[in-house]
């Protein structure tokens, strides 16, 4: 079912605002794997419209995957049991991999997949995540490269989703609470 239409959206930052940050984190991103083929991995779904304007930004060859794990359901809280429910093709043994996460809230999830992939044997493993929501932290994580830090809200746009909705708004928005 679909939010009401009385749902208040307000903007966080715009999508002009993302590019920027976008365009930085690339940069960044394209001086450490010079010479290097990285397979870049990114979290479906949320991370998806993220995942397709970063990559067009790494000057360097790369591969592609995505990896799909469990999600919040319908609600606005991660459980803390994750599970992978749709995995990558290609073998990462030996491999330069980088992540790509749309948003790290209480950690529990990346930090379930850094664990997962840390175990087939990656030559390099290293996280870039657009949003960083650090006063929900309940698990540490280490991440490598950061677009910008969020308030405890609840975001939707830029691909992020509150029950499938949303994911389309091209910027990052707070969803008012009279919406559910
Ligand atoms: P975690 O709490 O760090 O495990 O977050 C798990 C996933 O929930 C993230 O990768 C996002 O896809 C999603 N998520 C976290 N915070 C938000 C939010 O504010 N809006 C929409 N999705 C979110
Ligand atoms: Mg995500």
């Amino acid at each position: 079912m679909k939010t009401s239409p009385k749902s208040s959206l307000t903007v966080l930052r715009t999508g002009r605002e993302i590019s920027v940050v976008v365009a930085g984190l690339a940069d960044e991103i394209t001086r450490s794997y010079a010479g290097k083929c990285p397979l870049v991995i990114g979290v479906l779904k949320g991370a998806f419209v993220f995942m397709a304007d970063l990559v067009r930004h790494l000057n360097f060859p790369l591969e592609i995957d995505f990896i799909r794990l469990s999600s919040y359901g319908s609600g606005r809280e991660s459980s803390g049991k994750v599970k992978v429910i749709q995995d990558i093709r290609a073998s990462i043994k030996g491999r330069d991999v980088l992540v790509v996460e749309d948003i790290v809230d209480t950690g529990h999830s990346i930090s379930f997949l850094m664990e997962y992939l840390q175990k087939k044997g990656p030559a390099s493993l290293k996280l870039c995540c657009l949003m960083d929501k650090p006063l929900r932290r309940r698990v540490v994580v280490p991440i490598d490269y950061v677009g910008f830090t969020v308030p405890d809200k609840f975001l939707v746009g830029y691909g992020l989703d509150c029950a499938e909705e949303y994911r389309n708004l091209p910027d990052v928005c707070i969803l008012g609470e009279d919406s559910q």
